[in-house]
């Protein structure tokens, strides 16, 4: 093959992959939508399967059964499937009871988001905070709004929930009619097709007409009274919203909006040929020194997660890596940016809906997973040629917090040990006071403290126990030099250091820590820090 012929081919294999990741609140529908996207795209034969993995994650209620589980959730992590020759990447975030930093990570590798709403509940605490992720890179959002089949809120109120919560524009691009028991379908407003919901088929083909115009007298006789009600509610938003801009979307500033069902797979279709329409392919990601494009030749890749083996004896573990630029290929050498070392990649795993495989090729947007021992950590960068270190796959301030006992104070080299390597691995934060020697741990889910005790225990052979601190709220300090030392003689009792050695500020209330901000006002309280 010609080079020219290499780099067109390059560009096609880019231009046709979308890595997405679907965010909700729990029980919003993200597990029924993602099982319906994986059957649409032939990478599960059977209705029920994810939902079983969801059931069995949750059923899981101690550490051991936690591990069984974890072939699984490596599996299950990222998704690949196939739509009208769109290869698209769907990488899983948790649900509520893994809600982690984990959950936050993969918004960092991914190019663009859908999110669903419950039509009951409209924007819920979970999906809030999982956009404040979003906004850092201004990824784009599709909103879909689901479980029309039941009654809830009237859709022009979600909008403005969207648009007043979340701050983001909204193009609705289907209208729902009625909702519940009244619930006749939708109509989609670019292509003016009417599409028609039945409660008796809950998973068959829907029926689709085109219609001419609103006043068509198809309407009245297939919705009754509702065909008036659907006319009035068009007007309205034909007149008082925005139309769809691809590059305001593109931009992280507006939302195109779905309305349906996906337990009755309805409106699912509809949104996902827009999605694999409008959704950017792999974009360029920005480094330390330059902005690497997915069209360049060299490979380059990024690791946003790390999973331990499912063996708790070897501390070998899993990386996962975007590839950023170029082509991966099994056995390529690479640079590993941040030691410069050199790292053969043999045993790199694709991640496929269902197994593991050895992977032979991989594209910008895909995600490969790297067995190693402990090389390779959260935001390290591989290269096959110059290298350079990839940002943007931050730590994010914790919420939770907990203090450290140890019951064996000989084991205090093996807790730290612990620590530290669970802290390179992303699984938790690490604090110590400027003045003290209390380990302070700090979460961005709950369920992260329960997963670090047990495998102290099981992996370190220390027998660790936590106890509740008033802490509410971290903020990493950068500035001035002369300032900061100022700063951390005045505030010694407030301030940490974390595993990596730098300054953070843990605060009792946000409202102290707006004092704070407002008594230092050279200084930067940042809730995210960069890894590099
Ligand atoms: P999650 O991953 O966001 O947590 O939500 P999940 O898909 O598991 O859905 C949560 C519940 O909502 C499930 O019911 C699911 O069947 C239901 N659901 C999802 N989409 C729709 C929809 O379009 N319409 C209706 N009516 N319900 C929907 P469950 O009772 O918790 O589970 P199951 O017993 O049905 O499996």
């Amino acid at each position: 093959m010609d080079s020219e012929t290499a780099r067109r081919n390059h560009r096609d294999e880019v231009d046709r992959r979308r890595t997405f990741a679907i965010i909700s609140h729990p029980d919003a529908g993200k597990t029924t939508l993602t099982e319906k996207l994986l059957l649409k795209g032939g990478a599960i034969h059977e209705a029920g399967e994810i939902k079983a993995r969801k059931a069995n994650r949750h059923a899981r209620s101690d550490w051991m059964s936690m591990e069984q589980e974890r072939g699984i959730s490596v599996t299950s992590s990222v998704m690949q499937f196939k739509h009208r020759g769109f290869a698209l990447n769907l990488l899983d975030t948790p649900g509520h009871r893994d809600f982690s930093e984990d959950t936050y990570r993969v918004l960092t590798a991914v190019d663009s988001v859908i999110m669903v709403l419950d039509v009951a509940s409209g924007v819920e605490e979970q999906t809030r905070k999982l956009m404040e992720v979003c906004r850092l890179r201004d990824i784009p959002i599709i909103t879909f709004v689901n479980k029309l089949d039941r009654f809830g809120l009237p859709p022009l109120e979600i909008l403005s929930d969207i648009e007043e919560t979340l701050a983001l524009e909204t193009v609705p691009l289907s209208w729902p009619i009625g909702m519940g028991d009244r619930f006749r379908g939708t109509y989609n407003l670019y292509e003016d097709e009417l599409h028609l919901f039945s409660h008796a088929d809950m998973q068959g083909e829907h029926e689709r007409l085109a219609i001419d115009s609103l006043d068509d007298e198809r309407l009245d006789d297939i919705l009754g009274e509702q065909a008036d009600e659907l006319r009035f509610d068009i007007e309205l938003v034909r007149e008082a919203g925005d139309s769809l801009n691809l590059e305001r979307y593109r931009d992280g500033i507006q939302t195109p909006v779905f309305f349906g069902s996906a337990l009755s797979n309805f409106g699912v279709g509809d949104m996902l040929d827009t999605f694999v329409d409008i959704a950017p392919p792999p974009q360029p990601r920005p480094t330390t020194t330059r902005t690497v494009d997915p069209n360049e030749e060299a490979f380059s890749g990024v690791v946003f997660k790390i999973q331990a083996n499912m063996d708790p004896r070897h501390h070998d573990r899993m990386a996962f890596v975007r590839v950023c630029s170029g082509q991966f290929e099994r056995g390529m050498t690479v640079t590993h940016s941040q030691s410069g070392d050199t790292m053969r990649l043999n045993n790199a795993t694709a991640f496929m809906a269902q197994d593991r495989e050895g992977v032979e090729r991989a594209w910008p947007g895909d995600i490969i997973g790297i067995m190693n021992h402990g090389t390779l950590k959260i935001g390290d960068s591989l290269c096959a040629g110059d290298p350079v270190e990839f940002t943007g796959v931050p730590s994010f301030a914790p919420e939770h917090f907990r203090k450290v006992h140890l019951e064996d104070p000989f084991r205090a080299k093996h807790l730290g040990k612990g620590l530290t390597q669970l802290s390179e691995e992303g699984a938790i934060q690490v604090f110590r006071p400027l003045r003290g020697n209390d380990y302070i741990l700090g979460a961005v889910g709950e369920l992260q403290f329960d997963v670090v005790l047990a495998r102290l225990e099981d992996e370190y052979n220390v027998d660790a126990r936590l106890s509740g601190v008033n802490y509410t709220c971290c903020r990493w300090i950068e500035g001035d030099p002369t300032i900061v030392e100022a700063y951390e003689s005045d505030e010694i009792s407030n301030l940490f250091r974390d595993a990596s050695g730098a300054l953070a500020y843990l605060g009792l209330s946000t409202w102290r820590l707006e004092r704070m901000m407002e008594d230092w006002p050279e200084l930067n309280f940042k809730k995210t820090k960069e890894h590099v």
